[in-house]
């Protein structure tokens, strides 16, 4: 890891320092720092609690921190964790929407998504309500929403959860595309091997509350 880095690497497009978010009384993350440039694959690790997705909403701004920056250069395409979808409208209908939302006029939106469901396997020109997708199919198109506009920063929480075998190797060679396209990637992930496509790696902790603030441990009497 850190390998790619070089002298002439472009400078940071995102940069987190010193983030810290509690949630009540729970030190969720505590000082974490993170950057990614273009061209750039950064994993974020780390054990279920451990505040991935929590570092993820407050990177695309969905989330203010306790304390902390972050400085953002460009365009951010966030697929959460949970797809945000709409049951009642189907693909092509969330495409217009969340196309709109981008300042993409209509055709350009249905032409970009398309595009890139039929590269993941998506049944383009469905008319399948969203609620009554398979979840493979939804996360297809949470993740197809997250890259509509061609965001230079891509924040990715799990984004292949439900994908079957094709649709996961594939995945992953999107994401060599889009690096050598310039996009500046941070992608949540669990598994070992997938540690190995990133150029680096975040590792969160669960931070220890009676070392931090000198509360009692969540959940102590
Ligand atoms: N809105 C919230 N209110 C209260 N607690 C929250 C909230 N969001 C997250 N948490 C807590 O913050 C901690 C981190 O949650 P988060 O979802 O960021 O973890 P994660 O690392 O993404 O886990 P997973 O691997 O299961 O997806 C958890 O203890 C969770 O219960
Ligand atoms: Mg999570």
């Amino acid at each position: 890891m850190g390998g790619r880095e070089r002298s002439d690497s472009p400078s940071p497009i995102l940069t987190a320092t010193g983030i810290r978010k509690r949630f009540g009384r729970k030190l969720v993350l505590d000082n974490v720092n993170l950057e990614v440039r273009p061209g750039e694959v950064v994993a974020v690790v780390g054990e279920n609690g451990a505040g991935k997705s929590t570092l993820l909403r407050i990177l695309a701004g969905f989330l203010a921190a306790d304390a902390g920056e972050v400085d953002s250069r460009g365009r951010v395409g966030y697929c959460p964790q949970e797809p945000g979808l709409i049951g009642l409208l189907n693909a092509r209908e969330h495409l217009r929407y969340f196309g709109a939302a981008r300042d993409l006029p209509p055709g350009d939106a249905l032409a970009q998504g398309h595009e890139l469901l039929q590269a993941l396997g998506f049944p383009v020109g469905d008319p399948t309500l969203v609620q009554n997708l398979s979840s493979g199919n939804r996360q297809k198109l949470n993740l197809v929403l997250a890259l509509l506009g061609e965001p230079e920063i891509l924040l990715l929480d799990e984004p292949y959860q439900g994908f079957d075998q094709g649709t996961y190797v594939n995945f992953w060679n999107h994401v060599e595309t889009w690096r050598d396209q310039g996009k500046a990637i941070v992608v949540v992930t669990h598994l070992l091997v997938e540690r190995q496509r990133a150029d680096r790696l975040v590792e969160l902790r669960i931070p220890c509350p009676s070392v931090v603030g000198g509360e009692p441990p969540f959940g102590a009497s």
